[in-house]
């Protein structure tokens, strides 16, 4: 998008509060990657869950929390959102940034690898967002579609991944994770998707059986 109307979306549509801004230039200063989801699409996350009247919440990928933040502020006072983190620093940086957002309570931080703690978890999950590592994206989706209840969302960042999406000269590991995932969210008979275009592209699946 033309970055005056980026802007002029961000400014208006999705404004951050103290602790949404701080909680994401966090980032830099406690040495997290600059890979955090953009308030357009945090505020997209936010209306879509308020839309279906979201009660539980699974993420794959917690990083420093910002996207975490936007979730638990989409869900009633007695919600949940339960998030997966594998690297401890990411970890303890979710976990500083839900206190300072005030919504730690509506939290519960899983630390270990998605494919460690997915199996232990029972299915009934309005929403799943998926935003960790691209390389076993194959496999996150067949864990967020048996989480997911039917008529429930899936929600994957990252469905464009620079541009690699449609660079088949790109054979890394993760860009072939991204297509392979965006391949099953397009054509397998349980969910209905579509892209939407918003930073890095975020694929949006309902589950219909
Ligand atoms: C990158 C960006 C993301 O949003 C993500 O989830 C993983 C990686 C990246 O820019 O490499
Ligand atoms: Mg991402």
């Amino acid at each position: 998008m033309d970055e005056r109307l980026q802007r002029y979306v961000n400014e208006l549509f999705a404004p951050e509060d103290s602790a949404l801004t701080r909680i994401r230039l966090g980032h830099r200063e406690r040495g997290l990657p600059d890979i955090h989801i953009s308030p357009d699409e945090g505020k997209l996350l936010y209306v879509l869950l308020r839309l279906i009247g979201a009660r539980r919440v699974l993420e794959l990928g917690a990083l420093g929390g910002y996207s975490g933040v936007w979730i638990a502020r989409a869900l009633p006072a007695d919600g949940r959102l339960v998030t997966i983190e594998r690297e401890p620093a990411h970890a303890r940086a979710a976990l500083a940034a839900f206190r300072e957002a005030g919504i730690a309570a509506k939290v519960e931080l899983l630390e270990g690898a998605c494919l460690d703690v997915l199996p232990r978890l029972d299915p009934g999950f309005d929403a799943v967002f998926v935003d960790a590592d691209k390389e076993p994206l194959p496999r996150y989706f067949e864990h967020a579609v048996r989480l997911v209840r039917p008529g429930g969302l899936v929600l994957c960042d990252n469905a464009f991944f620079h541009g690699a999406a449609v660079d088949e000269t790109d054979r890394s590991a993760a860009a072939e994770g991204v297509r392979a995932y965006n391949r099953l969210a397009a054509t397998d008979p349980r969910v209905v998707s579509i892209v939407v275009p918003v930073r890095d592209g975020v694929v949006l699946s309902v589950r219909v059986r």
